[in-house]
């Protein structure tokens, strides 16, 4: 049997799907073949929930459906929220997230949950907005609050993390930006949920595997990561000094640059980078940091230009959130609250269709056989 090795699983296909389509090369991105930019301009992230789990754009009813759906499960158990709480307030907010769904995966029982249930699905959703929400209430001294409906499910975030009311234009941001992050095909986090949910582990847990691969600096930190290097540069007549500083001399990467299929401008980038410069007109210090932004992508892009590295959705994604009032210790939850949807969408899919386990090798490279000599002779 002849086995292929593949270092990171570059270019490993691992399974069929009908939920995302990349072209990384014209920089094209299509939930069940609607175009992203169509789905931000035109619909919303129910709509797209309703989209991710039951193929096709919902709707009047099924989207009221979707709504009450969504609104009836966003109370979680109040030993999870007492967890929330007493964690130190320097907890960090993707663990925090892991732990929760860890905490769920223990309450419910395993038995009763089915790996394709859309219901389920739905209020794993529901559920992540509350979690998300108290990670931020519990960090900032705040009393613990259920998500409470509104008009929509950006919306009765919002409210219930800051509780005050936000501009249309504040509502459509934050709704674009959980349209945004739904799905991307199966990167690390994805790949990670789906070898558990292969084992036909419990949605909750798989949901934990994601998560501990989405934390890391080269995935879902990049957000975070790309804002601090914003705050460190600190003005924009610092950013070609910074960048030789610390990209070319100090050989780092640029974070929020650069994506394993993207080859051009990634297309969610674009629209975030709409949505931060029109809400940073309403912030002086969001202002300042969407200019920092601009001149070092222009920068970036200049000197990238041979290696095709271009800002991915990370690059503009924080200074959305900071114009909403979000500290950058959210960031990444932020995208966990979205891509969650994109998860169990992959779940579904895989195991109600193609299900296998998934069961990759290794090449042993080790010592040859060796004599076993007992402790007190070595
Ligand atoms: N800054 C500087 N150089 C870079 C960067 C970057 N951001 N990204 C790639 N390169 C260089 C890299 O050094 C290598 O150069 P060389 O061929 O001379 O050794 C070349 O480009 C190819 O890099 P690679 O690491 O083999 O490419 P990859 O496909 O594994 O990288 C990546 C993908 C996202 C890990 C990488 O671009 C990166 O580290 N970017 C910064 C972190 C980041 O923004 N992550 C968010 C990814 S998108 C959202 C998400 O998935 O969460």
């Amino acid at each position: 049997m002849s086995l292929t090795f593949s270092r990171g699983l570059e270019d490993v296909i691992i399974k069929e799907t009908s939920l995302t389509y990349i072209d990384g090369v014209n920089g094209i991105l299509r939930y069940r073949g609607y175009n992203i930019e169509d789905l931000v301009n035109y619909s919303s992230f129910e709509e797209v929930i309703y989209l991710m789990l039951y193929g096709n754009l919902p709707n009047k009813s099924q989207l009221e459906e979707v709504r009450e759906k969504l609104y009836r499960n966003f109370d979680v158990p109040k030993e999870l929220i007492s967890m929330i709480y007493s964690l130190p307030k320097g907890s960090n907010a993707v663990g925090i997230l892991e732990s929760a769904f860890g905490m769920l995966a223990s309450i419910y029982d395993p038995k009763w949950d089915k790996s394709t249930d859309r219901d389920l699905a739905i209020s794993i959703i529901s559920k992540a907005a509350t979690i998300t929400a108290n990670i931020y209430r519990a960090k900032e001294g705040l009393k613990p609050k259920i998500v409470e409906p509104k008009k929509n499910f950006a919306e009765s975030f919002l409210n219930t993390v800051f509780e005050k009311s936000f501009s249309n234009d504040e509502v459509k941001a934050m709704d674009a930006a959980l349209i945004l992050y739904v799905d991307h095909e199966v990167p690390a986090s994805t790949t990670a949920g789906l070898v558990a949910s292969s084992t036909l582990s419990d949605m909750y847990s798989c949901v934990v595997a994601a998560l501990a691969a989405l934390k890391g600096p080269l995935h879902g930190r990049a957000a975070e990561d790309a804002f601090n290097q914003f705050v460190e540069i600190n003005s924009e007549d610092k950013v070609e000094s910074w960048f030789e500083e610390k990209i070319i001399k100090g050989k780092n990467r640029l974070m929020g640059f650069g994506h394993r299929v993207y080859k051009t401008y990634d297309p969610r980038a674009k629209i975030f980078k709409y949505y931060s410069e029109k809400l940073s007109k309403n912030n002086s210090q969001a202002n300042i940091y969407y200019k920092i932004a601009s001149k070092l992508e222009e920068i970036g892009i200049k000197n990238f230009s041979d290696k095709k590295i271009y800002p991915n959705t990370d690059f503009y994604s924080g200074i959305l959130f900071y114009s909403l009032g979000f500290p950058i210790y959210m960031f990444t939850a932020l995208f966990a609250l979205s891509r969650v949807l994109g998860w169990v969408a992959h779940f579904i899919e895989y195991v109600e269709e193609q299900h296998r386990l998934i069961r990759p090798r290794a090449i042993y490279v080790g010592p040859e056989k060796r004599d076993f000599r007992p402790l007190n002779e070595r």
